[in-house]
């Protein structure tokens, strides 16, 4: 080994040995080429290779969510879920919805004890919190707009799976520091726990997962869903107390659904719909802000943030409120990003003190969200664009591998409010519309978001984090749109983070100090965090310029055809 290579600012397009060297390219600007940016150099590779050979954006997205399923198991998957929006180079503009949903033995209560108190142990680790996987399935839906063979697409992630790959030091630690959890919920051997200790260099080699990925590139879905890996799959929840059937996964569906799309300073921000939250808390912010005409103020200044917590505060108020899976309730989405609705909701925004939270939603307690999750930006040569966020919610998911099929099951069952209706110490209830019920998808924050200028991509991007994805991604937005950052420092300068409950606001390591003291003479409560996200930022310039960022904050890479 392995050296690893730090790259800026790369013009032409860059081929990394194989799988023992880990280059990592932070940021390309190239024209008239298509781009892949993923948490994962190896990732992001299969990606442009794919781009290289005649595919499109999906086919390029479908290879590197398979590859980021070997190279990056915390959370790239094929036992866990995402969305994609993508928006062609004809102007069409869809979604794929493939996340996990309940199994048909969930029930609104089975995460609570006898005397109702939630047991989060069992919503968060082990057979039980695992929802029903997706990602297949959406790979699946995705190659009704790519060009490719599944089959092709699916070898890079074979080969990395067979042959293996050397992980980095970020990697090795999590690795490490995993090995606990990985013993207990996994009774027989795996590729995930040697005796030593994980270190950067060290080759991981996935020989079940490539046959899992051999079977699926054999028989299609029903490679995943029904026959050996099926089989594999529900002799893991027997061993335990899991409640997946077959016909739970014969039965998963992927939905289709129109955008979430609003204006915003004359681009058209095109995102993911219920059951995401993202998209309508990116409209709630960015119109909220908008009325304070955010771009006179300077970034990450005093009066820009308070600004930017008061539009999240809101915004968060009304996730836990209202927003579920749209085939179990009543969507109000339309009326929450009205500006009748948000101008009203603005009007106690005063710049003197901070907004208390229970003055802007009942109070109800909040579960802490997982922050891992990964996402992938795409453009190719021909414009389509595809914007993928996909996770097994918390750090390798519900940290139970499968047996004979060698990949992590998710742990997203832990999204749903697993103890809605009961009042809390506050004696207010909440959280109804994200109950568990059979079938049903748990709410989400994945934020995968396209921006258009004239019709055409100007910006794709969306990041992991949890709750933190929206703000997040709002904040990469208005960096770029209205304090008109470079795509760089849009990407990479420190962020903040609220969301309505708990009161403080995370700032991230590095944040300016005046602006936090400043907040806090006003009412606001700070907190310090060590990192928020991995945005993945793709922006194209008036003169058809592609920048491509990686963020600084992990292994995270930029890949070019
Ligand atoms: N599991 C993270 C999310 O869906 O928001």
């Amino acid at each position: 080994m392995k050296k690893i290579l730090f790259t800026i600012l790369l013009a032409s397009s860059f081929i990394s040995a194989q799988y023992t060297d880990i280059n990592i390219v932070k940021e390309v600007k190239v024209k008239n080429k298509g781009v892949v940016v993923s948490a994962h150099p190896l990732a992001s590779e299969a990606g442009a290779k794919v781009l290289k050979s005649g595919g499109n954006a999906y086919d390029a997205i479908i290879a590197t969510q398979y590859a980021l399923a070997v190279v990056y198991p915390q959370a790239g998957n094929i036992g866990g879920g995402g969305f994609l929006v993508g928006v062609k180079n004809n102007g069409e503009k869809f979604t794929i919805d493939y996340r996990e949903t309940a199994p048909k033995k969930a029930s609104r209560d089975m995460y609570l004890d006898k005397k109702g108190n939630a047991n989060t142990d069992l919503s968060q680790n082990g057979r039980l919190s695992v929802g029903i996987p997706g990602s297949v399935a959406g790979f699946f839906a995705t190659s009704k707009y790519s060009k490719l063979p599944m089959e092709k697409l699916i070898q890079p992630a074979i080969d990395l799976a067979e042959k293996g790959f050397a992980i980095t030091d970020q990697e090795a630690n999590l690795l490490n520091a995993s090995k606990e959890y990985f013993q207990k919920h996994n009774k027989t051997s795996n590729a995930f726990v040697k005796n030593e200790a994980w270190k950067s260099g060290d080759i991981l080699i996935q020989k079940e997962l490539a046959e899992t990925l051999r079977l699926i590139q054999k028989f299609g879905l029903k490679g995943f869903y029904q026959g050996k890996t099926a089989e594999l799959l529900i002799a893991e929840m027997r061993k335990d107390n899991g409640i997946i059937t077959l016909d739970d996964l014969k039965n998963y569906k992927v939905a289709e659904r129109k955008v979430l799309e609003f204006e915003y300073k004359g681009n058209t921000v095109v995102s993911m719909p219920l059951p995401s939250s993202g998209g309508i808390l990116l409209a709630q912010m960015l119109k909220m802000s908008g009325y304070e005409n955010l771009e006179k103020y300077q970034h990450n200044s005093t009066k820009a943030v308070q600004i930017m917590v008061e539009a999240e505060r809101r915004a968060f108020a009304d996730r836990a409120e209202y927003m579920g899976d749209p085939d179990f309730i009543h969507d109000k989405t339309l009326y929450l990003i009205s500006d009748e609705y948000l101008k009203n909701r603005w009007k106690n925004f005063s710049f003197t003190q901070a907004t208390p939270s229970s003055d802007v939603g009942k109070i109800i307690k909040q579960p802490k969200e997982s922050t891992e999750t990964t996402h992938i930006s795409v453009i190719d040569k021909d414009g389509n664009a595809a914007a993928v966020t996909t996770t097994l919610n918390g750090l390798y998911g519900s940290k139970v591998v499968v047996s004979g099929a060698g990949f992590f099951l998710n742990n997203e069952m832990d999204d749903f409010s697993v103890k809605p209706g009961v009042p809390n110490m506050f004696g207010a209830v909440g959280g109804e519309a994200n109950s568990i019920q059979p079938n049903k998808r748990m709410l989400s924050s994945m934020t995968p978001t396209i921006v258009l200028k004239n019709g055409k991509p100007f910006m794709i991007v969306g990041t992991p984090g949890g709750t933190t994805i929206p703000t997040s991604v709002y904040q990469s937005i208005v960096n770029a749109i209205d304090f008109k950052l470079n795509p760089n420092i849009s990407v990479n300068s420190p962020k903040f983070h609220h969301q309505w409950l708990p009161e403080t606001v995370a700032f991230e390591k590095n944040f300016p100090e005046n602006t936090i003291s400043n907040l806090e003479k006003i009412g606001y409560k700070a907190e310090r965090w060590g990192q928020l996200g991995r945005t993945e930022m793709i922006l194209i310039d008036d003169s058809g310029n592609i920048h491509a960022v990686a963020d600084g904050r992990g292994d995270d890479s930029v890949a070019v055809e």
